[in-house]
């Protein structure tokens, strides 16, 4: 059931959510207001554009209503400040120690988790740890890990590094990996759904530029992804990821202590244009 219902009293026969809905599964009836006829519900693909887009606010659907949602006239950054967040947000390698107040964590990924997944189907999974002690004992263990597989032989040629990083670890207590982060995010979805991969990636990249604005530094972690993804599975496990879940990336967070004065400069895109 998707619950598609009209306010008559509201609804001004437009036909905005008809010509929107890309199922085209919306039509309007002998008077004119819009319906779905039950058996087109499953093709329903839950994006809401018939509530978002009605101008009268007529349109409720799934048990969402028109009023709880934010108006956007004016709600948008101005262009010039979102440039500047995408080029001024850094990869931070230098933490406080500091939890994240959790109310602030919790929407950081509320907000991360409205980025659009193939096919709507919002199936990523935020795996969060919470607290600065969560990933220290996470990284003893990866630590202690990589050190067996170094001890093994086990690591492969192409990920020979991570006996370095683990020595430097033992020798000077300096952790190249997690960089003392006190919060670790760990997106994954199930590899049943159309874009599991994308779908995190996205999700992440939300994450990031959101924390950004709210002063929270993020790090895209492929050497915490590959070690606990690939070279530990036992890590993956104890962390509770499904193997029926695709391990979309690791992004390392926190309050930074570090704060950039400008923008790193970039040649322009790399465009081609047939
Ligand atoms: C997919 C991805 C994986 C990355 N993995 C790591 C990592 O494991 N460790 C690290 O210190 N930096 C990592 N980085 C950060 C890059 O090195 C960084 O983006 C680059 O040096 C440019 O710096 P900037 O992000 O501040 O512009 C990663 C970045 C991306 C996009």
């Amino acid at each position: 059931m998707i619950d598609f219902e009209v306010n008559r009293e509201r609804c001004t026969r437009c036909g905005s959510c008809s010509k929107d809905c890309p199922s085209r599964i919306i039509v309007m009836d002998d008077e004119g207001f819009p319906s779905i006829a039950a058996d087109k519900e499953p093709s329903c693909l839950r994006c809401e554009h018939c509530l978002a887009i009605c101008p009268a606010g007529a349109i409720s659907i799934l048990g969402f209503r028109p009023e709880n949602s934010l108006a956007l006239k004016g709600g948008f950054p101005d262009p010039k400040q979102l440039e500047t967040l995408i080029r001024g947000r850094r990869s931070v390698r230098r933490y406080l120690p500091d939890n994240l107040d959790p109310e602030l964590l919790q929407k950081l990924l509320d907000v991360a988790s409205c980025a659009p997944t193939g096919m709507n189907s919002h199936q990523v999974r935020f795996t969060v740890l919470d607290d600065r002690a969560k990933v220290l004992r996470l990284n003893q263990e990866v630590m202690e890990g990589l050190a067996r597989l170094d001890r093994e032989g086990a690591l492969l040629a192409s990920k020979g590094y991570y006996g370095r990083f683990v020595r430097i670890w033992e020798k000077h207590r300096v952790d190249l990996i997690f960089r003392d982060a006190p919060h670790l995010l760990i997106a994954s979805a199930p590899k049943s759904v159309s874009t599991p991969k994308e779908d995190c990636m996205i999700a992440l990249s939300f994450f990031e530029l959101f924390a950004q604005t709210q002063g929270i530094g993020t790090l895209w972690n492929g050497l915490a992804s590959w070690a606990i993804d690939q070279l530990l599975p036992e890590i993956r496990r104890s962390l509770g990821i499904a193997d029926d879940h695709m391990f979309g990336y690791a992004m390392t967070f926190g309050k930074p202590a570090v704060h950039y004065a400008r923008t790193v400069q970039h040649h322009p895109a790399n465009a081609y244009r047939p």
